[in-house]
């Protein structure tokens, strides 16, 4: 299990995709690593700190080779708090509304946030010289193999140069203080803030400048938003809109699906995140399917590059009962309303409103209904 608890959800055995429990992600805004989700396309590499080396190269004026220790004490270390989310989170509810064949159902857990600790991209970059001409991309490639790709090919995945000089993106070496577990990209990964998590490239151990975004199938290839009625087996590399920053989203963690609870007061808990560097504006939660809303109380952002964890606390009554959510980013903009207007044939980005199914208990504290003794 790599280090995670055992009340992990594993969506596959190899290569490693595991998600935590909801609830658990609700405790605290930087998630523990022993729960922190994981998302592998092939079998990790096993690269030792003396091993690991970085090219950096293509459009900068001196290429050049780091080992571990030059990255780790020639340049300075910088941390950030910030949220790795899969585009593939809350794929669950798409497939309720069409089937998207061969694709894991992760549900609420492909998020996570942690503290991670290196060097910025930039620093790297400039100390070879980066070119600043044109509208460049910075292109990561790591060792580990992925069959699902075609060809099969390793992984690798490319973000504009504009957003890889912006001083959230790490090389990073550390995550929640600790070296970076091997699970997770160690010795070193790169960390984009406000990216989906596919850009996030574990185990980097090239960066290559260049015009144009990576071939490697990820990109041109995969994680992009295809038009709903194409078939993503004939898709064309290129086609479809290519995913880089995170949209507005929220959800709720507690309580989770289909949960019984007893009638009284009940505490929802959730997140909330705004897209590339916004903040959320105000998170509304409904009791009645949208009709009405009550504004849920938020936590002090972490980082900008951070969800805001939120709460409220409502009355509930006996019977079914559904709880839906919405944020609101500081533009005035919110989500969509039904994963419906969002389906797309590989199952990404699902930002429509939050919804959890219920049932809520008799509590022997509840007063009863007394509409049997009105005839
Ligand atoms: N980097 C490599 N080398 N190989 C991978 O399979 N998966 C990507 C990204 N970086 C991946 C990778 C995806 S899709 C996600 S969502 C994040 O890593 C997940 O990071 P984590 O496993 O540390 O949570």
């Amino acid at each position: 299990m790599w280090g995670k608890r055992r009340d992990m959800t594993v969506r596959r055995q190899l290569p490693f995709n595991a998600e935590p429990p909801a609830s658990v992600l609700a405790g605290d805004e930087v998630t523990a690593v022993n729960v922190f989700y994981c998302r592998n396309h092939g079998p990790f590499p096993d690269i030792t700190p003396d091993q690991w080396r970085l090219t950096v190269d293509g459009m900068v004026d001196k290429p050049i080779t780091l080992t571990y220790n030059e990255l780790t004490s020639l340049f300075s270390a910088h941390s950030v708090i910030a949220t790795l989310a899969c585009a593939g989170n809350r794929r669950a509810e798409l497939l309720k509304v069409r089937p998207i064949p061969g694709k894991d159902p992760w549900a609420h857990g492909a998020i996570s946030t942690a503290e991670w600790r290196g060097a910025r991209l930039a620093d790297v970059l400039n100390a070879a010289g980066v070119h600043h001409e044109g509208a460049l991309h910075v292109a990561f490639n790591a060792p580990d193999v992925a069959p699902e790709a075609v060809p099969v090919q390793s992984y690798g995945s490319s973000i504009p140069l504009h957003k890889a000089l912006s001083e959230e993106v790490l090389l990073a070496w550390e995550m929640n203080s600790e070296p970076l577990p091997r699970v997770h990209g160690g010795p070193v990964r790169v960390v984009v803030p406000g990216y989906i998590g596919a850009r996030s490239v574990k185990w980097v151990t090239s960066i290559t400048v260049q015009p144009v975004p990576s071939e490697n199938y990820f990109q041109a290839l995969d994680y992009r938003i295809l038009p709903s009625e194409a078939d993503p087996d004939t898709a064309a590399p290129g086609e479809g809109i290519s995913l880089s920053s995170l949209p507005l989203n929220c959800d709720i963690l507690v309580p989770g699906d289909d949960n019984e609870v007893p009638a009284g007061p009940l505490t929802i808990r959730g997140w909330a995140m705004a897209g590339d560097g916004r903040s959320i504006g105000r998170v509304d939660v409904s009791l009645d399917d949208g009709r009405t809303w009550q504004q849920a109380d938020l936590q002090p952002a972490a980082s900008q590059w951070a969800w805001r964890l939120w709460s409220l606390t409502v009355e509930t009554h006996p019977g079914p009962l559904t709880l839906t959510a919405r944020a609101w980013d500081d533009a005035g903009v919110t989500q969509p309303e039904s994963p419906a207007s969002l389906w797309n044939p590989r199952g990404y980005q699902n930002n429509a409103w939050a919804h959890v199914e219920l049932r809520v208990l008799d509590s022997p504290h509840t007063p009863r209904l007394v509409t049997d003794s009105v005839a």
